[in-house]
């Protein structure tokens, strides 16, 4: 799938079946993710905020790094309506540029198989 897809179906993309699978993930990764309230996490590919934004309460902060703008868009207004103090958004495509950026966690959903290589 062309990222421009992501940017034309964002508002769309929070489906029922989108919720209910990254609740599985969700459940999988919140164990990992035990004794973190220092760490820092950078949720590369992550759209919307399904996953890393019902993580916030695990960690001290979450960078959301997506290369689609409207997706970010709305993970930006779930992190305002939510009220996460924790997160920000960061629109870049790591194929593309490489900023300077360090975390002690990086979590990938759903992601590599839009990136050719
Ligand atoms: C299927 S969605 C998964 C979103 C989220 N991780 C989840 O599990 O709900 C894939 C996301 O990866 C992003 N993406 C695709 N190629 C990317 C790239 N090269 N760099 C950063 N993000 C990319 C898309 O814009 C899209 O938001």
């Amino acid at each position: 799938m062309e990222n421009n897809v992501f940017e034309q179906m964002a508002n769309r993309y929070d489906t029922e079946e989108r919720i209910q699978l990254a609740k599985v993930i969700v459940d999988e990764v919140r164990p990992e993710l035990r004794n973190s309230q220092s760490k820092s996490l950078i949720d590369y590919g992550s759209g919307t905020g399904l996953i890393s934004l019902e993580l916030s309460d695990l960690v001290q902060s979450i960078l959301l790094v997506d290369s689609s703008k409207q997706m970010l868009e709305v993970a930006k207004a779930k992190i305002s309506r939510k009220g996460i103090a924790n997160a920000k958004v960061l629109h870049s495509d790591f194929t593309e540029e490489t900023p300077e950026l360090k975390a002690d966690i990086v979590l990938m959903s759903l992601v590599l198989l839009h990136i050719p290589d």
